[in-house]
């Protein structure tokens, strides 16, 4: 069993690497997943990809507001993640992308898992909520499996492909996660008499 708790069944969430920049080209090049992500940017050349991907790789993950790669448990990376953290609120918020080659394999169900793990359990956040458009079939049935609820719909909550769309918002209590989860990851000792 592994020791590491970014570490799953599929994926491994790691640090970003300089060296990642490639990965990032690749992915920002498919407009249509860009647009299920949330939006979609115009081409960016390789020293831009370069640099964003030096300055993700020197930042200190501070007060749980990170971003992270997502790989297989072979080392394949297969996508991003970014998390922002509310603290009025004790909630955080993220954003999600695979490459379209990593699509329908479970990683980003469990991706999300594992940092709502981290998050509720070492962090003490209270609550994740999720943006997600109403036609991002694969994104609904993945925060479904996750055990999020519809909370609520923005009618014509966002722009993109010439026109208005819906937005749904996901969100799940610490407890209504560690009860489809478990509690705990690691097992460790428990003191003496329990
Ligand atoms: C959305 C995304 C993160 C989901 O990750 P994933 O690893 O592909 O998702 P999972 O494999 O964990 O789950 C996908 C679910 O959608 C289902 N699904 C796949 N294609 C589908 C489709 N066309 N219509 C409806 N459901 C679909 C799968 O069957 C699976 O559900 P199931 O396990 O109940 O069968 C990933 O596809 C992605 O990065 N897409 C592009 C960017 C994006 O949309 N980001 C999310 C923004 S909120």
């Amino acid at each position: 069993m592994t020791t590491n708790m970014f570490e799953g069944k599929k994926v491994r969430l790691r640090g970003v690497r300089a060296d990642d920049w490639v990965h990032f080209l690749r992915w920002g090049s498919d407009s249509e997943a860009d647009r299920h992500g949330w939006q979609v940017w115009p081409p960016q050349g390789e020293e831009a990809h370069r640099e964003f991907a030096r300055q993700e790789s020197l930042k200190k993950p501070e007060s749980g507001n990170f971003r992270l790669i997502i790989e297989t448990l072979e080392g394949e990376p297969a996508g991003s993640l970014n998390t922002r953290v509310d603290p009025r609120r004790f909630s955080f918020e993220y954003g999600i992308a695979l490459g379209r080659d990593s699509w329908g394999h479970g990683y980003g169900e469990e991706a999300v898992a594992l940092v709502c793990r981290y998050m509720f359990g070492e962090l003490r956040l209270h609550k994740v909520h999720a943006w997600v458009y109403a036609f991002n079939k694969r994104s609904v049935s993945m925060h479904r499996n996750l055990g999020m609820t519809l909370e609520g719909t923005l009618r014509d909550g966002q722009f993109t492909d010439g026109r208005f769309w819906d937005v749904h918002i996901f969100g799940m209590t610490d407890a209504e996660f560690f009860a489809k989860h478990g509690e705990h990851w690691g097992d460790l000792d428990q003191p003496a008499g329990r």
